[in-house]
């Protein structure tokens, strides 16, 4: 009885200090399911909500692409420079190491190679799995204006139902067919219908004009996707313009692998996009990393 005396003593309620409010910078998740958000926190920053995604998803419809034929050579050791990485199942079960400390992002959709069609996809993994790899979200392309638009739609929508049942996001691309123009009526466009159908995040390509409205008009965080190789002061930059235009990060692949020196760049546009570093400081950033790595 001594001790439950003691115990009672020891109580310490603060009745005159208010509940800590959590701080949460994930836009639109304030009133997710205590799950989501958690895993959302894995892939963004929750105080300032930013990301730099690695994607190394294109082997799904592209094969070995330049730069990714050895995933768990050239591809696995960048993970510990970015907040979240983008994969398929089988890249992640077959070459990334399952210590990685990086929130995942899981390809869930696949279907044609780029031998056809690309708009004609499917979901591709159960969301079963995706809970058994212990993923932080999925991602799903979605096609609006392609010929395959519906069934696009129908993919995300049908992840963003089991996502809810299991605790998962879901995160949206917008992919836009060659016959479309990537500009900001078309990005808004295609942005606000996935948030407005469930997914929690958006990933989208940069447009050089309007590229704030785009954003603004999507309530989920959007995430800049890369693109093609680009010299690396004008990837740079446009993540850079990206950021400052409201973008919750970005979501590279190419202008990462396909640098001279991935390591550094991921370096790069981790200044650029955490710490508002100016292009210019963030590249010769990346120069002399290089530099060093050359004489070293
Ligand atoms: C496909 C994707 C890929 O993740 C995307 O292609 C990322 O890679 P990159 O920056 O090389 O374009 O979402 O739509």
């Amino acid at each position: 009885m001594a001790d439950l005396e003691g115990n009672a003593a020891a109580k310490k309620f603060h009745s005159e200090t208010p509940a800590v409010r959590f701080s949460q910078n994930i836009r639109g998740a304030a009133n997710l399911d205590w799950g989501m958000q958690n895993r959302l926190s894995r892939i963004l920053d929750p105080d300032t909500g930013r990301t730099v995604v690695l994607a190394f998803d294109h082997g799904y419809f592209q094969g070995p692409t330049s730069g990714l034929e050895r995933i768990d050579l050239n591809i696995a050791p960048l993970a510990e420079y970015a907040d979240a990485v983008m994969c398929t199942r089988g890249a992640l079960r077959t070459s990334v190491p399952p210590a990685t400390r990086a929130g995942l992002v899981l390809r869930a959709s696949g279907g044609p190679s780029i031998l056809k069609d690309l708009s004609d996809e499917y979901t591709a993994m159960a969301m079963a799995d995706a809970v058994r790899i212990n993923a932080d979200a999925v991602a799903v392309q979605v096609f609006v204006g392609g010929e395959h638009e519906s069934r696009s739609i129908r993919n995300l929508t049908t992840l963003v139902d089991e996502g809810y049942a299991a605790g998962i996001p879901v995160l949206g691309v917008t992919a836009v067919g060659k016959e479309l123009v990537r500009d900001s009526r078309y990005l808004g466009l295609a942005t606000r219908i996935i948030a407005e159908l469930g997914a929690q995040l958006v990933k989208t390509y940069y447009c050089d004009e309007g590229f704030e409205d785009v954003v603004a008009g999507c309530p989920v965080p959007v995430i800049m996707a890369g693109g093609k190789k680009l010299p690396e002061l004008e990837a740079l930059t446009m993540a850079s313009n990206a950021v400052r235009a409201g973008a919750a990060g970005v979501d590279m692949g190419r202008n990462i692998f396909q640098s001279a020196d991935p390591a550094a760049m991921m370096r790069a546009v981790r200044a650029v996009v955490h710490d508002d570093a100016a292009p210019a400081d963030a590249y010769e950033l990346f120069r002399e990393a290089t530099e060093t790595r050359v004489l070293a």
